[in-house]
């Protein structure tokens, strides 16, 4: 790269993204996440842990055969095995490239007990092993930012000596500020020798609120890799929102004088994609892809805004992709209508999908008479079921003051149609007990979540609900203007989803995680 102002957008939603607790992404879903960030200009992709299961080594195998620009990067702990195991899977690239790692602050040198200097072997032989194979080759000392300065100069001299092209400086726990994190990468260019023949880079997470900033400080610092993901998925407080830190060199970058290579117009639409298969919704206020993080959308309307824009927003919203909302289509609007709105709204349909969604949509147009954008989103976010195993195929709920809270419903399961009627302490509670009197399951559920996809009562309820079955998690997804029919939908997604992890892990197998690393 000639540019010395380019900084690189590494995404790691699909790596550290998806390994967050309830995160979990089908196979297909990373495939289409891993398209839409090849789409969007990130440079490199960190697709998965390839290791960690047969469903991670295959979704990054065909992510790397499918990338068009994006280098697709694994990740290996620091051992032949993940390495051998992560090259078999990124080699299919165009540019692969392997990310290996071990903890080095004393806190993470105390899981595997090595000492400093067995450490340092380990490191200077799994990176010259991980280099034999890939000439692309990204080194981590996780847990950086509490690891010994002495220690770490070590280390990093080791692993670039042995052949690292990339060095990243990891803030696992999102501890350091942004003078710190800054001075950091200053210092370690300045010190290590072999410094300025590698790029630096900084991955920051967000637990102190300070991600976004700890990684523009990093490259203020030197740092020429951004390390971030979409709407800031991760672990605990997440991980640097990539929207965020490549919109603030785009906005200021009179002050942060730095480039990426993304096409900011896609970022609204990956981030409403992100946040449909991961289960987790963007908060209201959050940043950049924020539903009131724009005037207009927040319903401020007050003299100045309507004269001059410029009055309340910092940014277009035309320029992260943004549509002004408006009032779109109704029970009358054809399918060629309907096309043209969803290709506005980012979303290009093949005729069969286009046919299953028309369905769909007038459906919803016969419950609602005004379909904003809104709520076509919600409509895309909520796949077709006809290839799922149980299926909701009728239900009715009685419920009101001082009246016995009933479900009455039929489910398809394997393509048998079973019913049952079932009480509850209330509407949603009777439909959920009657789901498991039909499909028995040990699955607990930890989140159930429902929020109004626009205003008015007659808006419809988009509905998560997080199933946990032995270790593993499950997040389902459905929107209605019925709250309690998209309750029942959003379980049964869950259950599903939950029913191919089972196949995919075949059953009790434990997954392998990248925090047993030392
Ligand atoms: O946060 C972290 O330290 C990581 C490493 C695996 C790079 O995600
Ligand atoms: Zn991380």
């Amino acid at each position: 790269m000639t540019d010395k102002n380019r900084v690189v957008i590494f995404d790691t939603t699909l790596r550290d993204g998806e390994q967050s607790p309830g995160a979990t992404m089908s196979h297909e879903e990373k495939l289409e996440i891993a398209g839409l960030l090849d789409d969007m200009g990130v440079d490199i992709i960190e697709a998965g842990f390839p290791i960690a299961s047969e469903g991670d080594f295959e979704a990054v195998s065909e992510i790397a055969k499918n990338a068009q620009s994006s280098v697709i990067c694994g990740l290996a702990r620091a051992n032949f095995k993940d390495i051998d195991r992560c090259w078999e899977a990124v080699k299919h690239a165009k540019a692969p490239r392997i990310h290996t790692f071990i903890g080095t602050s004393p806190l993470h040198r105390a899981i595997p007990n090595l000492t400093k200097d067995e450490m340092a072997d380990k490191i200077h032989e799994t990176v010259c092993h991980a280099r034999n194979l890939c000439d692309n080759l990204q080194w981590s000392p996780m847990d950086a930012t509490r690891t010994e300065w002495e220690y770490l100069t070590r280390v990093v001299e080791i692993a670039i000596k042995a052949g690292a092209t990339t060095i990243n400086i990891p803030d696992t726990v999102g501890y350091t500020a942004p003078n710190e994190s800054a001075d950091l990468i200053r210092r370690l260019i300045a010190e290590v020798p072999g410094a300025e023949e590698v790029v630096f880079a900084t991955h920051c997470h967000n637990d102190l609120g300070m991600a976004t900033a700890n990684s523009l400080a990093a490259v203020e610092g030197g740092a020429r890799q951004i390390e971030c993901t979409i709407n800031g998925l991760g672990e605990r407080a997440g991980n640097t929102a990539l929207e965020e830190v490549v919109m603030a060199m785009k906005v200021r970058h009179d002050i942060i004088p730095f480039t990426t290579g993304i096409d900011t117009t896609k970022l609204m639409n990956i981030s409403r994609r992100v946040a449909a298969v991961s289960g987790f919704a963007v908060q209201f206020n959050k940043a950049i892809v924020g539903k009131n993080a724009f005037a207009h959308e927040s319903g401020i309307h007050q003299d100045g805004m309507l004269k001059n824009a410029e009055t309340f927003e910092i940014m277009r919203p035309e320029d992260v992709g943004l549509t002004e909302t408006n009032l779109v289509l109704g029970k009358h609007s054809g399918r060629a209508a309907l096309r043209s709105k969803l290709a506005d709204l980012g979303y290009e349909l093949g005729d069969n999908q286009l046919k299953d969604v028309f369905v769909r949509f007038k459906a919803l147009a016969d419950q609602k008479k005004e379909v904003y954008d809104e709520d076509l989103i919600a409509l895309m976010q909520v796949g077709s079921d006809v290839e799922d195993r149980i299926q909701l195929k009728a239900m009715k709920v009685s419920c009101g003051m001082d009246l016995e809270k009933r479900a009455d419903m039929t489910l398809s399961i394997d393509g048998e149609e079973v019913s049952t009627s079932q009480t509850g302490d209330g509407p949603v509670d009777a439909a959920f007990n009657a789901v498991k009197a039909l499909f028995s399951h040990r699955a607990r559920l930890q989140l159930y979540q429902v929020s109004a996809v626009t205003e008015g009562t007659d808006a419809q309820a988009t509905v998560s609900v997080r199933l946990e079955e032995d270790g593993k998690i499950a997040t389902g997804q459905s929107a209605d203007v019925d709250t309690v029919v998209a309750s029942v939908r959003a379980y049964v997604d869950a259950l599903n989803r939950l029913l191919v992890r089972r196949e995919k892990t075949g059953g009790d197998t434990p997954e392998v995680s990248y925090k047993d690393a030392g």
